[in-house]
């Protein structure tokens, strides 16, 4: 038997539907993973478990991974890009960096989730989601703390608010995208440029703003609401906050790389990865998004979605090359080159 069929026979007796053709070399599967680290290695690690698949994982911001994707588009190193926020992996999609594939699974997926592979044709779907908001230490701020995000342009919090970049981060690049629906375009601007006068640190990574404030670093970061909950579940002083002026949300989302090494492992990593099973890893690593399958238990930890004020994120538009290049454009010369 080899080694193919040894990963194929495996995952159709964990009751996997996957099809891997007798003749395919499935031994190997390059992941770019852009969720938290260590969610990152329990899916490598669980999957090659399984099926016998060497999984090689790197973990990057989604920007990052869009970036690097679209650089080794000549000769594809990477099979999978799994997680990190929506809007890249549209935007890669609309470029044909990635894979159009059907996966047997769809149906099991949440409407949410359905509609981004909708959007993209079929190159990318969802595998999670989550609200935007923000955290802050309850020991650093004690009187009144910030619940909209007006609030965070108080200048009590000057130099104690945190946010990643929105070129390396989706996360950030969310926030962006949020305030421009939330605010229309100039007044997100202007509101981005104010709020600048209270930040100290633009982050690469998406979370780290919240690991700052875990630590009494930073007073507020913004982030996912999932990310501030798995600082307090572990028991840093972090208050999860969801602004009371409305915000945006994630669907975090999985696709194939075009012309990856890989294809068969990509695709037998993508039908497990939406199963019920691979869903409920997220919360034994200390990741509290909502699953996309309907089968799978949202953690408990979870900040649920109709709690939240949610705006109507237009997935399509912000996801879209022309406007995310655009806008990455507009923060690099309105925001980013603004004295620190
Ligand atoms: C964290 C969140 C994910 C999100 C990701 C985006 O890992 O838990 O839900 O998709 O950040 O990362 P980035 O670094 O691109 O903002």
């Amino acid at each position: 038997m080899t080694k193919s069929n040894v990963s194929a026979a495996a995952l159709i007796a964990a009751g996997f539907a996957v099809a891997i053709p007798a003749t395919a070399q499935a031994d190997e599967l390059v992941l770019y993973c852009s969720v938290q680290e260590e969610w990152c290695r329990a899916m490598s690690e669980a999957f090659q478990r399984e099926t016998g698949i060497d999984v090689l994982m790197t973990r990057r911001s989604s920007g990052e991974t869009y970036a690097q994707i679209a650089a080794e588009s000549e000769q594809p190193r990477g099979d999978v890009w799994w997680g990190g926020t929506g809007d890249p992996h549209l935007q890669a999609a609309q470029e044909g960096l990635t894979a159009e594939y059907s996966s047997p699974m769809l149906g099991e997926l949440q409407d949410w989730a359905q509609r981004q592979a909708e959007t993209s044709g079929n190159r990318t779907v969802g595998i999670y989601a989550g609200g935007l908001g923000f955290g802050y230490n309850s020991d650093l701020v004690t009187d009144n703390p910030p619940s909209c995000w007006a609030d965070l342009l108080d200048e009590r919090f000057a130099d104690d608010v945190q946010v990643a970049n929105p070129n390396s981060s989706g996360t950030s690049y969310t926030m962006l995208a949020t305030m421009v629906q939330l605010m229309g375009e100039d007044e997100a601007f202007e509101y981005l440029a104010n709020l600048h006068n209270n930040i100290s640190q633009y982050t690469q990574s998406g979370s780290a703003p919240i690991r700052a404030a875990a630590t009494g670093e930073t007073a507020i970061g913004i982030v996912f609401m999932h990310d501030a909950v798995a600082q307090t579940v572990q028991g840093a002083p972090i208050v999860a906050v969801a602004p009371c002026e409305g915000t945006g949300y994630e669907v975090g989302s999985m696709s194939i790389i075009e012309g990856g090494p890989n294809p068969d492992a990509a695709r037998a990593f993508y039908d497990w990865a939406l199963t019920p099973e691979a869903q409920e890893i997220g919360a034994t690593a200390n990741s509290f998004q909502i699953p996309s399958n309907v089968n799978a238990a949202t953690p408990e930890e979870a900040p649920r979605l109709e709690d939240i004020e949610l705006i109507d994120y237009d997935f399509a538009l912000y996801g879209s090359s022309e406007e995310r290049t655009r806008l990455l454009e507009r923060w690099d010369a309105d925001i980013g080159s603004l004295p620190q």
